[in-house]
């Protein structure tokens, strides 16, 4: 499966079976989470079965189930965290569909478990992605028109489309997509977002997105 197949057929997935994450694919995540580290400056941790997360009343509202695995979102206190958030936490997101596992950013419906996390004193959890396999692979969300969520002088230019198409596919909270991007001379995008407290994070979501839609042709963000 190729990262955009992984872009079409990704959903949120909200209940999961009990089977545990295979041993080498736990190890897969690891290094990818090591990676993700490593570029992004952040402190992502994977937490495998560890049901208490999930386990509360919390969860029933929030229609989450069998819940046992989950990647916990840490940084460092900085202005640019959130978006550095989304761009790695996604880019975890659809390696995990890859894998044949299914996963849900989840921003408020989970509690953190002593001795489970290590956040420390000038680092904050800003979301967990729970993750696992789904009893479903969920289903698709609506989504808002090119038009809505792009701007650009004349003719949109293939690559731009593409790029814009697959932002669009992607997980906003409560599937907000409240985010534009527009097209300058000499192939500059800029990406903006709306308000929200999970605005910043969708935007690196999206960038990440727009990224892969667009590929190969080169660009450069503003
Ligand atoms: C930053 C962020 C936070 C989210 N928080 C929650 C959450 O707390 N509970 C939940 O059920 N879904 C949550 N979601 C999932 C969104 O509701 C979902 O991505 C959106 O409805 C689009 O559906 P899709 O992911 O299936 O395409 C969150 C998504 C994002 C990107």
């Amino acid at each position: 499966m190729t990262l955009l197949d992984a872009i079409v057929q990704r959903h949120s997935v909200r209940r999961y079976t009990t089977q545990p994450i295979d041993s080498h694919l736990v190890e897969q995540l690891q290094s990818l989470i090591g990676e993700c580290n490593a570029q992004g400056g952040l402190r992502i941790q994977l937490v495998t079965e560890e049901p208490r997360a999930f386990g509360s009343w919390l969860v029933h509202y929030g229609a989450f189930s069998g819940v046992r695995n989950y990647v916990a979102l840490v940084g460092a206190k900085a202005e640019d965290l959130d978006e550095r958030i989304g761009y790695y936490g996604e880019r975890i997101v659809l390696e995990a569909q890859r894998m044949g596992l299914n996963t849900c950013w989840v921003a408020l419906t989970y509690k953190k478990v002593p001795g489970t996390i290590t956040i420390g004193p000038d680092e904050r959890l800003r979301c967990v992605i729970s993750i696992g396999y789904g009893v479903d692979n969920g289903h698709g969300h609506k989504i808002k028109t090119i038009d809505r969520v792009s701007r650009c002088q004349g003719e949109m230019p293939q690559w731009f489309r593409q790029g814009v198409e697959a932002a669009l596919l992607a997980p906003t909270a409560i599937n907000q997509q409240k985010f534009r991007f527009t097209l300058h001379e000499g192939d500059v995008v800029e990406a903006t977002h709306g308000f929200g407290p999970y605005a910043a994070i969708d935007l690196g979501i999206v960038k990440y997105h727009f990224e892969l839609g667009a590929s190969p042709h080169p660009f450069t963000w503003k």
